[in-house]
């Protein structure tokens, strides 16, 4: 969290109220409320780009692309076989899920060693930049739980990342940007990309390997520009609704939201409320941080072969530190970063297609559930952590963390929450569920 933006939090929260303020306070209230004008927020990045990720056309070609499950070898896996609307964007395979929410790719015997975050809200992750808080240096930014997708190439962190998963041997496994083009080529749609590529400029004499390096360009930005759209950034949750004055919260929300936004502190790192022009909140503020979260023991990572993993049961998980270590302008704030992670929206973060679907959280998926992670926030620092791995032991200790530099100790640990209060956030998390509410 930044300090600046909680004081810019106060000062447009009391704007907003002595400006008339119309949000409903209690559940009563709402039903008499007039309609409140909220905005979508601007996604942040170069200008260019920002235009060509509304372009309705490139958000079309991005859907085909995003559900081709041709484009992998062997064939049969697509973006969205790790990223779809019933899971919230994540992981749709419950079995898996229940696994370690680990993911294997095309080749199946190959997993992946991290949870694939949810692709929706990834556009408005700023290019990876750092700012100057007070005296220290604070990364902002990137897609990846590890900022490493920085938008630097494409001019937004979504574009690049979504150049990344087909070159990946554990997801797509195609072997360069060659074949990516050329499965494309292939493709049902090849004639529509072929258009796409003369509007957008393509310049046909340019020798081949340029232009193959331009094409995969506009693959990602079309995929980027598809995750833009209403269907994947819908703003349709309970909590949508509310803000926009056509829902009320019930009782236990209502406390939860309260809890989220003070003594829960949840609302330092993954804003809740409306923008200083009524944007709607994005549950993240793209900045980085160790919750000190225990390595998964499930993580079927470990048992990769030398190729895949060549740390085997050693592998640590960096996180932002780990990839700075691969910059060198960035080689002085390694070790401030290490064990650090980017965080998260909370949207859709309890969307799951039936009761019985499985979703686990963190990076590494060490939670089975929502009211774990919340429990973790709650008391990981009044019992001491043990050596010991895989989730609270008989005593009710939580393991030690999986990196222990950087851990943050201000906002999170022992927040003295009651179970009743824990209960009240998740039930407030569970309106944050895109398709209550048409937009
Ligand atoms: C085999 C599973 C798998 C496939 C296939 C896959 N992803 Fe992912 N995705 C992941 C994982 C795992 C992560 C997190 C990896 C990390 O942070 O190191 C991720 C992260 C992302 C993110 C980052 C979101 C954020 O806020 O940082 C986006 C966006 C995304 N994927 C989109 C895509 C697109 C587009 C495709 C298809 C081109 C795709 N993914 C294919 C597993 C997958
Ligand atoms: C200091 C910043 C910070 C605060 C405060 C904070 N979070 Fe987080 N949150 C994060 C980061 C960073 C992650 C990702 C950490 C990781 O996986 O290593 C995260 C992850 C999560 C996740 C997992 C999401 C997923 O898709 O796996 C949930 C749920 C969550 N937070 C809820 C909360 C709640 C509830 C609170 C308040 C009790 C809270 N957070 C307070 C930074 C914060």
């Amino acid at each position: 969290m930044r300090f600046h933006e909680r004081v810019l939090t106060i000062l447009c929260a009391l704007v907003l109220c002595s400006a008339g303020c119309t949000l409903p306070n209690n559940p009563q209230e709402a039903e008499n409320q007039p309609a409140v004008q909220v905005q979508l927020p601007r996604a942040s990045g170069d200008h260019q780009v920002l235009s060509l990720l509304e372009d309705p056309e490139l958000q079309n070609m991005g859907e085909k692309i995003f559900f081709d499950n041709t484009l992998s070898d062997p064939p049969g896996v697509s973006c969205s076989t790790c990223h779809d609307a019933v899971a919230g964007w994540g992981g749709p395979d419950s079995a898996v899920n229940l696994a370690g929410n680990i993911y294997p790719g095309a080749v199946p015997t190959r997993f992946g060693n991290r949870k694939p975050s949810s692709a929706a809200y990834a556009t408005y992750a700023p290019i990876l930049h750092t700012e100057l808080e007070e005296d220290d240096v604070l990364f902002v930014g990137g897609n990846f739980w590890d900022g490493r997708a920085t938008g630097q190439i494409l001019g937004n962190p979504a574009a690049d990342q979504a150049q990344q998963p087909f070159l990946n041997p554990v997801e797509h496994n195609l072997k360069d940007a060659a074949h990516v083009v050329a499965c494309v080529e292939k493709s049902a749609y090849a004639g529509e990309f072929a258009e796409l590529c003369k509007r957008l400029g393509l310049d046909k004499t340019l020798d081949a390997p340029t232009q193959i390096q331009l094409k995969f360009g506009y693959i990602g930005l079309a995929l980027a520009a598809f995750e833009q759209s209403g269907k994947v950034n819908a703003f349709t949750s309970k909590y949508d609704a509310y803000l926009r004055g056509r829902a009320s919260l019930t009782a236990s929300e209502q406390r939860g939201l309260e809890l989220f936004e003070n003594k829960g502190k949840c609302a330092d790192c993954h804003p809740s409320s409306l923008g200083p022009d009524g944007e709607l909140p994005l549950f993240t503020d793209f900045t980085y941080d160790n919750l000190g979260i225990p390595a998964n023991p499930d993580n079927p990572w470990y048992r990769m072969p030398p190729d895949i993993n060549p740390l085997g049961r050693n592998w640590i998980d960096e996180g932002l530190g780990g990839f700075l270590k691969t910059q060198p302008q960035y080689a002085a704030y390694v070790k401030d970063n290490l064990g650090k992670h980017r965080v998260p929206t909370l949207r859709n973060v309890d969307k799951r297609p039936d009761a019985q679907f499985e979703k686990r959280y963190g990076h590494n998926g060490y939670f089975p559930d929502l009211a774990s992670i919340t429990h973790f926030y709650n008391t990981r620092d009044v019992k001491p952590f043990i050596k010991h791995v895989g989730g609270l032991d008989a005593q009710g200790n939580w393991p030690q963390p999986e990196v222990a530099d950087n851990v943050n100790t201000d906002e999170m640990g022992d927040l003295k929450l009651t179970e009743q209060e824990e209960n009240d956030i998740l039930a407030f998390l569970k309106t944050l569920n895109d398709g209550f509410e048409a937009r």
